[in-house]
């Protein structure tokens, strides 16, 4: 399906590059021609994703949208469905945190001050796929300058622990104090009221503890926050109640007013179990200063009007990028072989997407490798530690993720593209660059069409890797007896999760967003 698909598009590819001997300028990808045909199709599949969202009502859109809510657009002069904004948009798979991240552009943020306060959300209010004790790895494109930077915050060695060297903090540190303009203090704000007054269990989450039901009430630290009553044996809570984690909150109130390296490093530090042994302690305090994130170039890469910026390291940001590259080399199927076969399905993760019709664009993918991590919530700082221990060789990528940034002709066209899926990402976020670009699919039907080959068991035949080296809890792979696990949907092994896909397309100061369907990718935007 995907060669296929490939190979159909290169041919139009061809055609369109070969027509006549235009000039590059006005033929481009997305040349003009094309471009009121577009927005007509981006118009129209927002109604599309308009209806969806509304048969989506009761998932996403249980919390109230502030006086301002959609009605920006309708102040601007003519108003869009839902899906297509003229300001900004925050994407996260939690409403609330989107709902933060539109907060903080609205009050004149820049996409990296409400990325990270989306974040920050995330890590109190999603703990089955991120935390401070996890890793990510962004894009941040500026619009002004057409430039791109890449930051992975990614241990460049294996863990001394059974826990993942959290690289969360210094990531988001190094963010903001290169382009953040608000100040810390105040993005961190919305996390520390979540944290101390209570989050609301919202759908991804309340899926993510039916799925690990065994494995929280295994867990100390995760029943203490999850279980009815913190009773291990008295079923979790469920989509609606609240969920408070005071340690956390005062950490990351400790954090808004005092930040240094060594105050964080050690806190974190602390964040292993007590019974630790203490040189142990002391190389994962190690391993966290020198594990120390650095902005750098992304990966670049130019085909005709096209650049795709993706990350570099041990990320799949390479596998996108030589796809591409052999895309444009050589129309060959033959040659476009994808280089794995079959699906690793870990590690699960979520992404971040932030982006303004100046053409300013985050696009951030996080992950703990395994839903909620190692399962060990430090009852001192109340961060839960992942599970992101191993670091492999530079051919195979550990972290399955790949942030990408794609800039079309001289018109500042931009797209962020993120997916999750374990080791299909790269092909989704290809297959969704072709279909849009190269098949003239509109944006919704490029997203949702790019999971199609998904969807076959060909993605779920690998089964997951036992977890037989991790921390505290034993039994998971015990069948609990409750009904629920077979009237749910086929349960994922722990550890994989259905895969995702989004694009946001700032095209004209105006801004798209598709997204697949599902529990994922909730928008909202100004
Ligand atoms: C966009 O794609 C969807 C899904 O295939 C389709 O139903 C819709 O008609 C498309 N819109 C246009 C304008 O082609
Ligand atoms: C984009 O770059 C320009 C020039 O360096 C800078 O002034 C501006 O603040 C940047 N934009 C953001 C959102 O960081
Ligand atoms: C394209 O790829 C095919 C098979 O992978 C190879 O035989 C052929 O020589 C390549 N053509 C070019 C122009 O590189
Ligand atoms: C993620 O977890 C799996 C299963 O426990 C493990 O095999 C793998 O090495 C972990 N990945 C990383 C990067 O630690």
């Amino acid at each position: 399906m995907l060669l296929l698909v490939v190979a159909v598009g290169f041919v139009l590819y061809e055609v369109q590059f070969s027509s006549a001997g235009q000039p590059r300028g006005q033929n481009g990808l997305l040349g003009s021609s094309e471009q009121t045909g577009n927005e007509k199709e981006f118009l129209d599949s927002d109604h599309e994703e308009e209806e969806e969202e509304e048969g989506d009502e009761s998932h996403h859109h249980s919390h109230q949208h502030g006086p301002d809510g959609h009605s920006d657009s309708s102040s601007a002069g003519h108003h869009h469905a839902t899906g297509t904004y003229h300001h900004g948009i925050a994407v996260t798979d939690s409403d609330a945190c989107s709902q933060i991240g539109k907060d903080i552009l609205q009050d004149g943020g820049t996409v990296v001050d409400a990325g990270i306060a989306s974040v920050l959300c995330l890590a109190v209010t999603h703990p089955h796929s991120t935390s401070l004790g996890g890793v990510f790895s962004c894009i941040v494109y500026n619009g002004s300058t057409s430039s791109a930077s890449l930051l992975n915050a990614l241990p460049r060695e294996p863990s001394p622990t059974p826990f993942g060297i959290p690289m969360m903090l210094h990531g988001l540190r190094l963010l903001h104090q290169n382009y953040g303009h608000k100040p810390w203090a105040e993005l961190l704000r919305p996390a520390i009221n979540l944290a101390n007054e209570g989050f609301r269990v919202d759908d991804p989450l309340g899926r993510a503890l039916q799925n690990n039901r065994q494995f929280i009430s295994s867990s100390e630290g995760l029943c203490k926050l999850f279980c009815q009553n913190n009773n291990p044996t008295g079923g979790l809570k469920g989509v609606g109640e609240t969920v408070t984690n005071p340690p956390l909150g005062a950490f990351l109130e400790q954090l808004s007013t005092l930040y240094t390296d060594s105050f964080v490093t050690g806190r974190l530090a602390q964040s292993l179990p007590a019974d630790t042994d203490s040189a142990i302690r002391d190389k994962f305090t190690a391993a966290i200063s020198q594990n120390r994130p650095d902005i750098e170039a992304p990966l670049t890469l130019r085909v005709e009007e096209l650049t795709l910026y993706t990350s570099s390291g041990q990320t799949a940001g390479s596998i996108l990028s030589n796809f591409m590259q052999k895309l444009s080399e050589n129309s060959s199927s033959d040659s476009l072989l994808l280089p794995w076969m079959g699906r690793r399905a870990a590690p699960v993760g979520t992404n971040v997407m932030v982006a303004r019709s100046s053409g300013d664009l985050l696009v951030l993918s996080l992950s703990l490798n395994s839903s909620f991590g190692s399962g060990f919530v430090s009852p001192i700082t109340g961060i839960l530690l992942s599970d992101f221990t191993q670091h492999g060789d530079v051919s195979h990528p550990d972290f399955w993720a790949c942030p990408a940034v794609l800039s079309v002709g001289a018109d500042g066209d931009v797209m962020g593209l993120a997916a999750t899926g374990g080791s299909s990402v790269p092909s989704s976020l290809a297959q969704v660059i072709l279909n849009h670009l190269f098949l003239q699919m509109n944006l919704t039907e490029s997203v949702r069409e790019s999971l199609a080959h998904e969807h076959s068991p060909v993605g779920v035949t690998q089964p997951e890797t036992p977890r037989g080296t991790n921390p505290p809890e034993t039994p998971r792979d015990t069948n609990p007896p409750e009904t629920t696990r077979d009237t749910n949907p086929p349960e994922t092994p722990r550890g994989t999760n259905p895969p995702t896909a989004v694009a946001v397309a700032v095209e004209a100061e105006h801004i798209h967003v598709a997204r697949s369907s599902g529990l994922c990718c909730f928008h909202e935007g100004l």
